[in-house]
Parts: structure tokens; sequence; C-alpha cells
């Protein structure tokens, strides 16, 4: 699967332990940094840069990581088709595919563990859009919320 990945200095350097294992289990990683995270910098810059990945299909899914992952998921969830979801469990990871068709996972590198984290990202990753009626309905609600901001922005 084709995956980006970004993270901010809140988020580092948990972004690299999911991008090797990723890597590692034979994901193809688009890998937006940061590198270095005693250098302050801005989550909604890494989040614009995986959301537009998904928008335009240059990957199926991105994982954002920043302290919390709280801005991280509130800025891509800004970004038409976004649906980003902040998981601190396993069973949100999985449900927010199946159920919400998520395409991006945040992450809290200061909230949770590394390993949980780990598993959450191996759920989110291994997890797929169902499909059934009533989540197509409940998604399509979303995109008509989706719809009248922007032509209330418009
Ligand atoms: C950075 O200090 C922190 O505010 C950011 O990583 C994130 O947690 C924001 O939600």
């Amino acid at each position: 699967m084709r995956i980006a990945v970004g993270a901010d200095h809140g988020g580092h350097p948990l972004n690299e332990r999911v991008i090797e294992e990723l890597r590692a289990a034979g994901h193809e990683i688009t890998d937006f940094g940061t590198h270095d995270g005693s250098q302050p910098d801005d989550y909604p810059d890494y989040a614009l840069k995986v959301g537009q990945d998904v928008q335009s299909g240059a990957v199926e899914i991105g994982i954002l990581i920043c302290g919390s992952g709280v801005g991280a998921a509130v800025a891509a969830n800004k970004l038409k088709g976004v649906r980003a979801a902040l998981c601190g469990d396993t069973y949100s990871a999985h449900q927010s595919r199946e159920h919400d068709d998520c395409n991006v996972l945040c992450l809290g590198a200061r909230v949770i563990g590394v390993e949980l984290a780990m598993e959450i990202a191996r759920a989110f990753v291994a997890a797929r859009f169902t499909g059934e009626e009533r989540h197509r309905r409940r998604l399509m609600k979303v995109a008509e919320i989706e719809a009248a901001r922007d032509s209330e922005l418009g």
C-alpha cells in the first residue's frame, strides 16, 4: 500500500519507527519528515502535505503524528475528501476504516506509548472500508456537510 507519513517535532521520533516498520512490511512510504525533532515546526504544514497526497491519489492513506494528534487531525480534516481519525486504541483504528472510510490516521506521540502506537498503525493499515449501505449513507451526509461548507466559502 502507498502511505504518506508526516510528523511535526512533537511526533518525532515515532514517525521514524512507523516508517521503518511499514517499509519492512512492504509498504511504499512517502516520508514528509520531520527528521529533526529538536527544531520547532508546525503541524499544519505536515497535515497539508499528507492530506494533499491523499486527495490526489498519490497515496491511499496517510499517517500524521504530532504531540497530541489533535492539531494534525483538525488541520487534515479541513481538506476536502480527507477523513482523519485521531486514535488512541486499536478498535477506533480499524473501525474508522471499516465504517467511516477514514483515509488518514493521527497519532499523539506524547500521549500513547510506542508499542501501542504501532499496534494502532497496523490495525488502521490492515482494515478496509466494508462498503455497507448504512456506512455509505452516512458518508454521503458527511460529504453534503463538506459541500455546504465549500459553497459558503465560495
Ligand atoms: C507541538 O508542541 C504540539 O502543539 C503539536 O505537536 C500538537 O500536539 C498539536 O496538537
